[in-house]
Parts: structure tokens; C-alpha cells; sequence
């Protein structure tokens, strides 16, 4: 599937330059929708002493858990995201690390009591590669939790895009789609247990809603 031309880590440094706030900083909140101060908070993750965001953007998340006394942690692959959490939020003694999900999971030995994704990589990965990796790092009893837009109706599997338009180079962007009970049967089938995946609805009736999936080691 992969090209040379396509250039994926570019294409996440243009979008967190558009998504990076300027001005004074807020305390850092981590949420799963795209509603702000609408779904669940860190409660969803248990009390982990210690946590992973696969593909942390701002790395807001990664510095509220810090912020919590969690050894908290994150992996990106956009160098612009690292370079900037790193400026933002290392103070609070967050972790930022600069590789691909699965090539970090793959080649640490760490393991962590949560690892999660706020429309991160689990949502730009595919999940037969992904899953296994994060079974496979986290502690036993640990939580797997993800949140990204619910799935288009009648379109699953692998989507496509095109990350520069169509009129510019070819930079191909995937990420993948399925209702709940799919998204369930993907977790059970790689050994999860406890598998809830569900669609948390937007705060008005006819917004996009969230899926959000919470799973235990
Ligand atoms: C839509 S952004 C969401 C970021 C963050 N969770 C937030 O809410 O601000 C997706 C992030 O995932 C990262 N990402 C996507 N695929 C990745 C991969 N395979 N490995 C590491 N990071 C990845 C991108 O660089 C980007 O920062």
C-alpha cells in the first residue's frame, strides 16, 4: 500500500501547525469527543499509575494526566507535535516521543496500565496490526481505550484519503471504520476481554457522533 511519494508524517505536521493554539495556556483536559466539556473524561481510563497516547497532536491529554501525578506518556509521529508538546507541557515531567505507534510498541519492553487514542492512531492504523502491539504492551488488567468519528453508514473496512487535495502531490492518509459490535468483535478476537465499544451522540440530535471503545487485558 505504501509509496515513496506519500508522506504521511508531513501531512500531521500541517495539521497540528493549524490546530496549535497561540496565548497563554489553559489547564490541559482530556476528552474523547470533539464536543468540548461533552462525553466522558480520564475516568473511562481506571486509575493508571502509569499511560500511553498513541498519537497525542497537541499533547494536551498526555499533560492533564500529568498533571494528575500519572506517569504519563506519548508517541507521534509528526515532529512538529513532539517539538511543540515538548515546549508546552515537559515541565509537568510528560513524556514525548517521536516514532510510529507500531514501530515504538514493537520495539520497547515497556508496559503500561492504559494506553489510549483520542483520535489518534488507532484510528489511522489498522487494527489487525495495531491491536496485537497494544495487547501485547500493556499490563495484565490494563485498559485499551479509543475515541474517533462514528463510522460513515454503509462505508467499513479501510478509507482513504487524499491528504493534499487532488490537485497536489500524492500523499495518501488511511484510517479505518466500523459500528460498535464490529469494533467489538476486532477487540475480542485479539484477546481483549471486557470489550464495550458504543457510539456516544453529539450534543445536538443530528451532529456526528463519537465512537468510543474501552477494553481490558
Ligand atoms: C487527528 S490527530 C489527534 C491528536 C490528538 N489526540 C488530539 O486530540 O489533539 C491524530 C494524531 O495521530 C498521529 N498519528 C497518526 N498516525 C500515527 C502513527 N501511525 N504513529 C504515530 N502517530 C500517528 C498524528 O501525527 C496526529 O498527531
Amino acid at each position: 500500500m505504501a509509496d515513496p511519494t506519500t508522506d504521511i508524517p508531513g501531512y500531521w505536521d500541517r495539521y497540528i501547525q493549524g490546530v496549535t493554539r497561540q496565548g497563554p495556556e489553559e489547564a490541559p483536559i482530556l476528552e474523547w469527543t470533539q464536543y468540548p466539556g461533552h462525553g466522558p473524561g480520564a475516568e473511562l481510563l481506571g486509575e493508571p499509575s502509569t499511560a500511553l497516547e498513541l498519537g497525542f497532536g497537541r499533547g494536551d491529554a498526555v499533560a492533564a494526566l500529568a498533571s494528575l501525578g500519572v506517569k504519563a506518556a506519548g508517541v507521534d509521529m509528526s515532529p512538529v507535535a513532539v517539538r511543540t508538546a515538548q515546549q508546552r507541557w515537559e515541565h509537568l515531567g510528560a513524556e514525548f516521543h517521536h516514532a510510529d505507534v507500531t514501530e515504538f510498541l514493537g520495539g520497547t519492553a515497556r508496559k503500561w496500565e492504559a494506553v489510549y487514542s483520542i483520535w489518534g492512531a488507532a484510528w489511522f492504523t489498522d487494527p489487525a496490526v495495531l491491536f496485537p502491539l497494544v495487547h501485547d504492551r500493556l499490563e495484565p488488567g490494563g485498559r485499551f481505550v479509543f475515541s474517533h468519528a462514528s463510522a460513515v453508514p454503509g462505508s467499513y473496512g479501510v478509507q482513504g484519503m487524499y491528504g493534499v487535495g487532488f490537485n497536489g502531490r500524492r500523499v495518501w492518509v488511511y484510517r479505518w471504520a466500523y459500528e460498535p459490535e464490529e469494533w467489538e468483535n476486532i477487540l475480542t478476537g485479539h484477546g481483549f476481554g471486557q470489550v464495550r465499544v458504543w457510539e456516544e451522540t453529539a450534543p445536538e440530535e443530528d451532529h456526528v457522533g463519537t465512537v468510543i471503545g474501552v477494553a481490558i487485558r
